[in-house]
């Protein structure tokens, strides 16, 4: 189905697809394809898939006699995904109403996306129902902002010279850092196996300046906060002070990032 995007919409996609994707999510989807063992020929469903970093790995692994097939709600994220890999199957809708079949996929993988559902036990409980008896989900969630203290960084950053409200929402995507609250949601679904482990990986921004500028740019427009140009570079200037411990000698910003990773089984 093709993906009707605005323009806007679509310029967002990329942006996230060109600055966040290379510089954070590009290292996990290795975790989730092995928590699951993607093969040849499998049916999978990456819930969240945004621009699809992990949706194009799964198909890596598939193969075309495989189906894989990527959900999200934002139009621009999908289109921009369409884009890159017109093949797979992109579908517009949310985890709680996954509009697919019961018992579709073998393999379901959700990348740093359940923190931002609605309904966590209903998505839960969609994810059991598309699955195939005996198949396996694994999910990837970021453990808690004090675990990931360069994010704790540019959260001062905004606060100190942007807004407390800008602040709080770069602290949304680490509001799930307790994993005893997803195994409950996924054993209360019906899933069995359940089990957690814990990774760290590397984040390479360009610069430690860009660590601030995706958020500025990509992360608080989603809240309804919108800097002014003139804004955004004189945060930027006044982030080096607390950021400059982040700058390698080559003047990329590299720091450790750390998450968790769920897996588990729909009993066959
Ligand atoms: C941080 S991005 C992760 C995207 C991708 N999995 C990756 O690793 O790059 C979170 C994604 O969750 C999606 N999302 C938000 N609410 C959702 C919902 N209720 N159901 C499914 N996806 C949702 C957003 O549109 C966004 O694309």
């Amino acid at each position: 189905m093709a993906i009707e995007a605005t323009e806007e919409e679509l310029i967002a996609g990329r942006g996230y697809e060109g600055l966040f994707v290379p510089a954070l999510f590009a290292p996990w989807p290795k975790h989730l394809i092995s928590a699951v063992g993607i093969e040849a020929g499998s049916h999978v469903l990456d819930i969240a898939c945004g621009t699809g970093v992990l949706t194009r790995a799964a198909l890596a692994q598939t193969g075309p006699s495989g189906r894989v097939a990527g959900l999200d709600p934002a139009p621009g994220m999908l289109a921009a995904a369409a884009e890159i890999t017109p093949e797979i199957e992109w579908v517009l809708g949310t985890a709680e109403e996954l509009p697919f079949d019961g018992e579709a996929f073998d393999c379901v993988v959700c990348q740093f996306g359940m923190m931002f559902f609605q309904d966590r036990q209903k998505a839960a409980a969609e994810m059991f129902r598309v699955a195939k008896p005996g198949g396996a989900l694994s999910l990837a969630i970021w453990q808690s902002i004090d675990q990931n203290p360069a994010f704790q960084d540019i959260v001062a950053v905004l606060e100190e010279h942007v807004s407390a409200e800008a602040g709080n929402a770069v602290t949304v995507p680490f509001s799930l850092g307790d994993s005893g609250v997803v195994e409950r949601h996924l054993s209360q679904a019906g899933f069995s196996n359940i089990s957690v482990a814990l990774h760290k990986e590397t984040a390479r921004f360009p610069s430690t300046r860009t660590m601030v500028e995706v958020e500025l740019r990509g992360w608080l427009p989603l809240f309804g906060i919108h800097l002014g140009e003139d804004q955004i570079a004189d945060v930027l200037e006044k982030s080096d002070a607390r950021l400059s411990k982040y700058a390698a000698p080559s003047g990329e910003a590299i720091f450790d990032t750390s998450a968790y990773v769920v897996t588990a089984k729909k009993p066959g």
